[in-house]
């Protein structure tokens, strides 16, 4: 059931068909290339992009600016305290800032971490202090088609191969992300977060969690997980987050913000480290790269995560969704996640193989047809990687309404009408970082004139 109403409007527009294709002619077939203003409808990110309340406006203007000792600092503490049970909170400016500080305290060179899966961010920091970072998702994780309720889990078998292969003093590092966003948003059961716990126990490693997207973990949970059929979202998450050594958080997601993030422990030593590398980077650990009415606004924006009304209007939006878009015959991974809808490229077009990008060719398409920016996360995101051909169309909380994917759907519809004059791409302009390569390469169809590859590697 619908849980708000709107009390501050933004406009949005439709550019034309003709202003469409230029822009996306401009954006080298780029997605991140396209300027907002002529995108309609935008599902690149559900990070950063949602509505705030009514109350969190209030406290952002009730926000305290004090370099130290600020009162929004105390009430983000006694949020974070209540909702996710933990007593130490690092507050940083995003959620890879508090990657950093974390994994920065916690590995150093030649140490392996394990994640259910790394998000992109957390496998570029662990990599960063000269760990490896390895995923272990389960079997069924990047199957699109079956119906498990917790692809999302981690694999201890796996973990314990891992363990097995380098001993268990190179791995002080255990990581689960929930919901697990590079498995197409899977959750995590609370049975598996308690076996992980105890592996990390087994081997003497520090257990995190990586929380961005937990309240919607923790309603999949109420609805899914047996033991938790008849507990509140708010008593599932502090349950789950309970057993965790420390919390990297990015306030973006479940934190209701535009902007914040965190690290929260309960270990006084962790916490001491913790700061002092804050300082460093972040400024000092009462605002820790945020203004003091950022971290207002998140303080009240976690309280109203766990929220039963907000959280089910939420998560059931993105189900409809999802089941809007496999009614008109649109390969829709299942289960859809609490945050967006993956779509199956390589099954959408079967023509276009893998290096020819069918994810980025469906990204390009429904801009055209109809101004939706989604994001790919197939071969052209994680070249070298057998993943699916992966296309994200990531849902802002409280942002967008029926009407909204009415639209989306409609274009997705004219998008399949034409699926077989559609065709792949190729890649016309790398940039320095080849990791980072979906977030400023060009592209050209491979329908167009063959393209003169400049390579602005000069490496
Ligand atoms: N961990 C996970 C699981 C994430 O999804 C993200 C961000 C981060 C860490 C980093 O947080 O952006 O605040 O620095 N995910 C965004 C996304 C960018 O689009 O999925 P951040």
């Amino acid at each position: 059931m619908v849980a708000y109403k709107s009390k501050v409007v933004e406009r949005i527009r439709l550019p034309s068909r003709e202003q469409r294709s230029r822009a996306l002619e401009e954006a080298g077939y780029n997605a991140f290339n396209l300027s907002a203003d002529n995108v309609f409808i935008d599902l690149l990110t559900d990070s950063g992009t949602g509505a705030m309340s009514d109350d969190q406006w209030a406290a952002l203007l009730r926000g305290d600016e004090s370099y130290a000792g600020s009162a929004s600092f105390d009430r983000l503490e006694s949020a974070v305290a209540d909702v996710m049970g933990f007593e130490h909170v690092v507050p940083t400016h995003q959620g890879r800032g508090a990657e950093n500080v974390l994994y920065g305290t916690l590995l150093s060179e030649g140490d392996v971490a394990l994640n259910n899966t790394h998000f992109d961010t957390t496998r570029a920091h662990v990599s960063n202090q000269g760990a490896d970072p390895v995923d272990c998702p389960v079997s069924g994780a990047h199957n699109p088609e079956t119906d498990e309720p917790f692809k999302g889990n981690f694999s201890l078998e796996e973990a314990r191969a891992v363990v097995d292969e380098v001993g268990p003093e190179r791995v002080p590092l255990v990581i689960l992300t929930i919901t697990n966003n590079s498995a197409a948003g899977q959750p995590v059961s609370v049975a598996n977060t308690r076996r992980v716990r105890a592996f990390a126990d087994e081997i003497d490693a520090t257990f995190v969690i990586d929380a961005c997207r937990f309240a919607e973990n923790a309603y999949f949970v109420t609805r899914r997980e047996d033991e938790f059929a008849d507990a509140t979202v708010a008593e599932v998450a502090r349950e789950q987050l309970g057993h965790a050594d420390a919390l990297v958080m990015s306030g973006k997601k479940d934190g209701l913000v535009n902007v914040g993030g965190f690290v929260a422990t309960d270990d006084e030593s962790l916490f001491e480290r913790c700061k002092q590398r804050a300082i460093l980077y972040e400024g000092f650990p009462t605002y820790g790269g945020m203004a003091g009415r950022d971290v207002a606004a998140m303080a009240v924006g976690l309280r109203e995560a766990v929220e039963e009304s907000y959280v089910e209007d939420r998560v059931e939006q993105v189900r409809e969704f999802g089941a809007m878009l496999e009614e008109i015959g649109l390969p829709v991974y299942t289960p859809t996640s609490g945050h967006a809808v993956y779509i199956d490229a390589g099954a959408t077009f079967p023509e276009i193989p893998p290096d020819e990008f069918p994810g980025q060719a469906l990204v390009c398409e429904l801009y055209r047809e109809g101004g939706v920016r989604g994001v790919e996360l197939g071969s052209f995101a994680f070249p070298e990687t057998d993943r699916p051909e992966l296309v994200r169309l990531a849902v802002p909380r409280r942002t967008y309404h029926r009407e909204h994917f009415d639209h989306v759907v409609e274009t997705a519809e004219a998008v399949l009408e034409k699926r077989d004059e559609v065709s792949g791409l190729e890649i016309v302009s790398n940039p320095a970082v080849p990791e980072l390569r979906h977030f400023s390469a060009a592209l050209e169809p491979l329908s167009a004139e063959p393209a003169t590859v400049t390579d602005t590697n000069t490496d």
